[in-house]
């Protein structure tokens, strides 16, 4: 048979393709705007025929249906990172979470810690030669593809083809179903004062040729805004979002001083709108790899200057950083934030930067305004990057460089860039905790 014959003869609708899926199964997913929407849709669907099929992705933009009361005989979401739609099934009691570094993700798979039943993946359709592009999201998809029992394919007609190691034969998919809809856009986030002062006090610290890392939040892209004056910058990130194309066309970003990969923006996942997936699309700039390869922190130091600038929710007087849950509440996951920490703390000539960027405080549900720099973190919260991996702390009001310094030291800096509304009892804490004046 050729390829055409192949996909001809495995094509079929999203309904037959997750008759595939048996109880008790794990069944993985693409992740983030690469989430195969008509299979999770069918799959939910077919609820009634499936007792306890266990679901595991990263990021989540669907609506998490299969997190949901009703379906709890049904799934039980073990979850990699959680968001708005699949974190309440954990207050609720029948879902979890597996804390995992994001580039350990595809070894994990590899090692049967997480063996893969069925993987659920979104494609583009084949090019001349059989072969489709995992498209906006390569990170653990390809591994999933390689070590599941079962894989059911989405080809969207939608779905970019991103140079890289993106590239999976027809012949690979058990099912494959055509699909053509629109990719999930992410609103560009909304940049007020507060996060314009942040994105200067974090462009103060990069250098023209730094290689820069961005997280996930509005902070990364308010830093971006900041950085139009600079020259040659590249890009090794977990993910990009629109910010990196208006810094390209504006000619900050040309990669020309990067180490490895020079002038390619080496990436694992794209997040943003039609007018960033149209930027990658076939654009020999792009090189897309998986995430083992991306967030590995050997391969990141291997970048000079390498600059990672990530956001958190908490930071304590000792320098550690809460980025993932709020008290015992999970609120995302560590993702590739201790990943970038660590490899631009070993960047190639010792010129590298973490940078953990946040609001100074924040509006709690009930109305009442608190600061994210404390004496102790919460209750119940999970250190994210460790006190012996920070470095710097950036807020609206400046800069504390904490690696190297002690812990009454760190605990002045954090002071002094905490609002001014807390300083005050801030000081009253440093005393109480380390029985010396704050001054
Ligand atoms: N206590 C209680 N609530 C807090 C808080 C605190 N200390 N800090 C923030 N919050 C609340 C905010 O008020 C906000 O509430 P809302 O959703 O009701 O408005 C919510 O938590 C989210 O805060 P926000 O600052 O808007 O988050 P963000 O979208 O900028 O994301 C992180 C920030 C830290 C959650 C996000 O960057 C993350 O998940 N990081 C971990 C993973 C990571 O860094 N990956 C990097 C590579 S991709």
């Amino acid at each position: 048979m050729n390829w055409k014959e192949t996909y001809e003869s495995r094509k079929c609708t999203a309904q037959e393709a997750v008759q595939g899926i048996k109880s008790g199964d794990r069944v993985v997913f693409a992740h983030c705007v690469g989430e195969p929407k008509e299979l999770v849709t069918a799959m939910v669907d077919n609820a009634s025929n499936y007792r306890d099929v266990t679901i595991s992705h990263m990021v989540s933009l669907g609506e998490g249906k299969y997190t949901w009361p009703e379906y709890k005989d049904n799934f039980r979401w073990d979850g990699w990172f959680t968001g708005g739609s699949t974190r309440s099934c954990l207050e609720q009691g029948h879902g979890d979470f597996v804390p995992v570094f994001f580039h350990e993700v595809p070894k994990l798979i590899r090692q049967g810690h997480f063996p893969i039943d069925v993987m659920m993946v979104m494609v583009s359709p084949p090019d001349d030669h059989g072969y489709c592009s995992v498209g906006v999201s390569a990170d653990y998809t390809m591994q999933g593809i390689q070590s599941a029992k079962m894989v059911l394919a989405e080809v969207n007609s939608e779905m970019p083809v991103i140079y890289g190691d993106t590239f999976v034969h027809v012949s690979e998919f058990d099912k494959i179903v055509e699909t053509s809809y629109p990719l999930a856009e992410i609103p560009l986030p909304k940049i007020g004062p507060v996060e314009e002062a942040i994105g200067k006090n974090c462009a103060s610290l990069i250098e023209d040729g730094s290689t820069l890392q961005l997280g996930i939040g509005a902070i990364p892209d308010a830093v971006l805004y900041q950085l139009q004056d600079k020259k040659s910058l590249g890009i090794h990130s977990e993910m990009i979002s629109d910010g990196v194309v208006d810094l390209y066309e504006k000619g900050a970003i040309d990669g020309s001083a990067k180490t490895i990969h020079n002038r390619k923006m080496v990436v694992t996942f794209l997040m943003g709108t039609k007018r960033l997936y149209d930027f990658c699309a076939k654009n020999p700039m792009i090189e897309m790899r998986t995430v083992d390869y991306v967030n590995n922190p050997t391969v990141i130091a291997q970048n000079s200057k390498m600059v990672s600038i990530n956001s958190c929710l908490q930071v304590d007087f000792m320098g550690q950083v809460v980025s993932d849950s709020i008290g015992i509440k999970q609120f995302s996951g560590v993702g590739g934030q201790v990943d970038f920490v660590r490899g631009a703390a070993m960047s190639l000539d010792g010129k590298g930067k973490a940078i953990i960027a946040m609001p100074s405080s924040t509006l709690k549900k009930d109305g009442t305004r608190i600061s994210k720099i404390v004496p102790y973190i919460d209750h119940g919260a999970a250190v994210t990057t460790s006190r012996n991996d920070v470095d710097y702390v950036v807020t609206e009001f400046g800069i504390a460089q904490l690696r190297g310094r002690n812990l009454k030291d760190r605990a002045r800096q954090l002071i002094e860039i905490a609002h001014p509304d807390f300083r005050e009892e801030l000081e009253k804490a440093f005393q109480e905790r380390f029985n010396a004046s704050c001054k």
